[in-house]
C-alpha cells in the first residue's frame, strides 16, 4: 500500500515509518520539521519506496494514498505552548486538510489523539466512554481542545462523508528519539541524570502517570488501522507509577548520586493518568509487552549516545547505563 504519515519525522512517526517500511509498504513522510528531525528518517533516504515531503499541514496538499496516519502536531507542552494559536491551527485546519484528502482519494484515516482529551480526569482509570474534564481556557487548551476538535472532525467526516476513520487515544509514550528538550518527564529525568543535575519533580511527586514503550504503541496503531473498529481506543501501558517512583528508578539506573529537587506544580497538571485498555485487549488483542525497566534501558542508551555525540555528557557518567543497555539498542 502507499501510506502517508504526517509528522513522520517526529518521535512516534519515525518509529511507525520503520515498521511500515519493514513491511514493504510505500511510505510518504510529510513534515514541517517543527519538532521532527531528518536524522530520525535518515536510514530511509534514497530508498525508492520512501518519499519525504516538507509541508505544513495547515495548507492543503494533493497526494494519492491508500492510508493516512495523521500524527502531525507538537506533543510536548513546551512545544505546543510555544505558539498556541499555531497548535490550534495544526489540530483544526491541519486535520481538516488531511480529512479532505482522505475523502478525495478514499483513503483510510487514522488520527493520533491523546489521553489529554480526558483533561484532569475524575474517573480512574479512564475508559473511552469518559467524556473528560478539560479546561477550555487554560494554557494546555490549545492542545487538549485542539485534539478534541480533531476527533469531532474525524467522526463528522465519517458520518457525513463515509470516510473510514480510526481514532487512537495515546497515553504517555517514551523511547529512543524523544527530543532532549521537550520538557516531558522521562526525557527530563534522563537528561538531568546523565548530566549530573538534580531531577526536577513538580509538586510532591505523588501524581501518577503510565508509560508506554514506543514499539508497543506502534503495534497498537497498526492493529487498529487494519481492524474494523473506528475507535476511539486507548493505547497505553496501564502500569501506574508516581512521578517520584519514576525519578528514583532513573536515578538508580543512571546516576545514584544525583538528588531529587521539588518545584511547584504547573497549571492544569493532571493528578492521575492511567488508561483502561479493556477495549484494546478485546478488540485488537493488544497489550503492552515491554516492561518499564527494559524500555528505559533502551531510551537511556539512545540519549547517552546522542549526548556523547554532542559532547554534553560529563566524564564521570560515561559508565552509565550498563553495557547491556547499550548493546540492547
Ligand atoms: N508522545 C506521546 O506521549 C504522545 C501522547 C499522546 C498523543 N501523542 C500524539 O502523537 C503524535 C506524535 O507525537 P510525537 O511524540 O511523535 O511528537 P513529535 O513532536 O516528535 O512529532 C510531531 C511531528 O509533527 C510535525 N509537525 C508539527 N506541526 C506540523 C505541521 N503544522 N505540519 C507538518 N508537520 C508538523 C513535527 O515536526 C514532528 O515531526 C502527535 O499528534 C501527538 O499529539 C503523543
Amino acid at each position: 500500500m502507499r501510506i502517508l504519515v504526517t509528522g513522520g519525522a517526529g518521535f512516534i512517526g519515525s518509529h511507525l515509518i520503520d515498521r511500515l517500511m519493514a513491511a514493504n509498504h510505500e511510505v510518504i513522510c510529510l513534515d514541517n520539521f517543527y519538532t521532527g528531525h531528518k536524522r530520525n528518517i535518515l536510514r530511509w533516504m534514497g530508498n525508492p519506496y520512501f518519499e519525504l515531503v516538507r509541508h505544513d499541514i495547515t495548507e492543503p496538499i494533493r497526494l494519492e494514498v491508500d492510508q493516512i496516519y495523521h500524527l502531525a502536531c507538537p506533543a510536548s507542552p513546551v512545544h505546543y505552548q510555544y505558539n498556541p494559536v499555531k497548535t490550534v491551527k495544526t489540530n483544526v485546519l491541519g486535520t481538516l486538510n488531511m480529512l479532505g484528502l482522505a475523502k478525495r482519494v478514499k483513503a483510510r484515516f487514522f488520527l493520533a489523539s491523546t489521553s489529554e482529551v480526558y483533561g484532569d480526569p475524575e474517573v480512574h482509570p479512564q475508559p473511552e466512554e469518559y467524556r473528560g474534564s478539560v479546561n477550555p481556557i487554560g494554557i494546555r487548551s490549545c492542545y487538549d481542545e485542539g485534539k478534541r476538535m480533531a476527533e469531532t472532525l474525524a467522526f463528522d467526516y465519517h458520518r457525513q462523508n463515509d470516510v473510514e476513520i480510526r481514532v487512537v487515544r495515546i497515553f504517555n509514550t517514551y523511547g529512543p528519539r524523544m527530543l532532549e528538550n521537550d520538557g516531558r518527564v522521562v526525557s527530563n529525568f534522563i537528561v538531568q541524570a546523565l548530566s549530573g543535575q538534580p531531577l526536577t519533580v513538580y509538586g510532591d511527586g505523588s501524581q501518577t502517570r503510565s508509560f508506554c514503550y514506543v514499539s508497543d504503541l506502534v503495534e497498537g496503531f497498526i492493529r487498529l488501522m487494519n481492524s474494523e473498529h473506528t475507535g476511539p481506543i486507548n493505547i497505553g501501558n496501564p502500569g501506574e507509577y508516581t512521578i517520584l517512583q519514576l525519578a528514583e528508578t532513573i536515578q538508580k539506573m543512571v546516576n545514584p548520586d544525583v538528588e531529587v529537587q521539588y518545584k511547584p506544580l504547573p497549571q492544569d497538571d493532571p493528578r492521575r493518568r492511567q488508561p483502561d485498555i479493556t477495549k484494546a485487549r478485546q478488540l485488537l488483542d493488544w497489550e503492552p509487552s515491554i516492561p518499564l525497566q527494559a524500555g528505559l534501558e533502551k531510551t537511556i542508551a539512545d540519549f547517552k549516545a546522542r549526548m556523547e555525540a554532542n559532547g554534553t555528557l560529563s566524564e564521570n557518567l560515561l559508565n552509565y547505563p550498563s553495557e547491556k543497555a547499550v548493546t540492547a539498542l
